[in-house]
């Protein structure tokens, strides 16, 4: 029974992967980014770097599961759909990747968890340009997400956010 929705781990990590990334990008863009190297951002930066990797750790859990579970039924758009689900999975994955290659790179990881010091700035190195631009690009696509999805939800009416354990499906309307 209840096939047409993913499986409860699936909507579990769906919905803690969204919660941390969207912390991430808000506190990202409006504490990280702001704040002068200093040592006092180290404990900013720690919590950051932890939940970032976390975030990409889930983005791979989720790509293992959705291989090895049945998927539910497809929804209405499914090739839209999987396009944006892929590109999303991407983009957090380009971000967990090229935040930890600029901790490497820019010695911020031996600051933060042994004994280096932050460098002057992180716009300098590379993979900072690729973060900063990644993280707009999620910021886009997750809005277009959310509104994918309560367009289904309240215009639709297809009861579609039931496939990630939000309310009731209407059997008639999901193919
Ligand atoms: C904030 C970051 C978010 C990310 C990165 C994200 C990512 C994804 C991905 C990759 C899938 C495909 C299923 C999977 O691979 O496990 C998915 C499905 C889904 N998401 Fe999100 N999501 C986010 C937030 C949201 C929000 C806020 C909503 C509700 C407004 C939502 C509603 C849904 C629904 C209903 C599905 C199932 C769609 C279907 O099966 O066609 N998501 N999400
Ligand atoms: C999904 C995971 C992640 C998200 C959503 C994310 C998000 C962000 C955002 C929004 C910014 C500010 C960008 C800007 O305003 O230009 C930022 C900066 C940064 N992130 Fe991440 N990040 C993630 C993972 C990581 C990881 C895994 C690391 C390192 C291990 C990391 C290290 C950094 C560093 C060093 C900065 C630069 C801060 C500064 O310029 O002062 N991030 N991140």
């Amino acid at each position: 029974m209840q096939t047409f929705r993913y499986a409860k781990s699936q909507i579990a990590i769906h919905w803690l992967a969204a919660a941390l990334i969207v912390f991430l990008l808000v506190t990202g863009t409006f504490v990280l980014a702001e704040l002068p190297n200093t040592p006092a951002k180290t404990g900013n930066l720690r919590i950051h770097m932890i939940l970032g990797a976390l975030a990409g750790l889930f983005v791979i859990t989720r790509i293992v599961l959705r291989k090895r579970l049945p998927a539910p039924p497809s929804s209405a758009g499914d090739k839209l759909a999987r396009a944006g689900h892929l590109a999303l999975n991407l983009v957090v994955l380009l971000l967990a990747v090229s935040g930890t290659v600029l901790a490497l790179q820019s010695g911020a990881f031996d600051a933060v968890f042994g004994a280096g010091s932050l460098p002057e700035d992180f716009r300098q190195f590379t993979p900072r340009q690729i973060h900063g631009l990644a993280s707009r690009v999620a910021m886009g696509l997750i809005a277009l997400h959310m509104l994918a999805a309560l367009y289904h939800q309240f215009i639709v009416k297809d009861g579609l956010l039931a496939r990630m354990g939000l309310g009731s499906r209407k059997p008639d309307r999901l193919r």
